[in-house]
């Protein structure tokens, strides 16, 4: 099974699709960490705002995830980018980088492959829409910005970046604003997706409404 789970940054995805995954045993595919990874080579090798070399950089990405024992860390080759892929400078890098087209193009492949391992809970922007069209579960996450801003402060706390509340939000308006009209796979919310605002939702809550989803349709398959 397929679990197509999109929406924009910061509303609680990450998180909630690796405790759902643990606990129901199943694989997850974080695709944003692998824009991530494309966008990490890019910057250090000056070349992040040049979408050929881009292109170039995710046809011969070697990625692997591997698990351990406090959560996914990601590879590429050899080298553990786990935390390096999270930074702010990633983060800034990423945006800019994950829009082009030679990018996503070369992206799609990869994603389908490490998405077919088994049971899988796959989250990103286009999952639904794009990458697993034929999902046997689409859902779309979401959350005020302010939401998402005060979990954003929390996790940037926790690696000691400070930021203030209202450049997060900003951050996150500008985020959206690419995400959703960006020419090549926007963030949509696709017909056939269930829809879980998680604003007022605390981790439990949030963890519970996808894996009630996951259960009805096992039920149903
Ligand atoms: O989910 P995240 O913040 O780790 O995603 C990192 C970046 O990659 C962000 O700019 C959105 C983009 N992304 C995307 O365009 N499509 C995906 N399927 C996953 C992430």
């Amino acid at each position: 099974m397929i679990v197509a789970v999109d929406g924009p940054s910061g509303a609680g995805k990450s998180t909630v699709c690796r405790e759902v995954a643990r606990r129901l045993e199943w694989s997850l595919l974080d695709t944003g960490a692998i824009y991530r990874c494309v966008a990490l080579v890019a910057r250090e090798r000056g070349v992040d705002g040049d979408a050929e070399a881009c292109g170039q950089i995710a046809r011969e990405l070697d990625i692997r995830f591997v698990a351990a024992p406090k959560g996914q860390r990601v590879f590429i080759g050899t080298r553990d980018v786990t935390t390096e892929i999270r930074t702010y400078e990633t983060t800034q890098c990423v945006n800019h980088v994950s829009p082009m087209a030679e990018v996503r193009a070369e992206l799609l492949a990869i994603q389908r492959r490490l998405g077919r391992l088994g049971h899988t809970i796959v989250e990103g922007r286009d999952i639904g829409s794009v990458v697993f069209p034929d999902a046997d579960l689409k859902v779309f996450y979401t959350a005020s910005a302010e939401a998402r801003a005060r979990r954003r402060m929390k996790e940037f706390a926790s690696k000691g970046e400070s930021l203030s509340f209202e450049d997060v939000v900003e951050q996150i308006r500008q985020r959206d604003e690419t995400e959703y009209h960006r020419a090549c796979s926007p963030l949509v919310r696709c017909a056939d997706a269930v829809l879980l605002d998680t604003s007022d939702l605390d981790f439990e809550r949030s963890c519970r409404a996808l894996m009630d989803l996951i259960a009805r349709v096992c039920r149903e398959n």
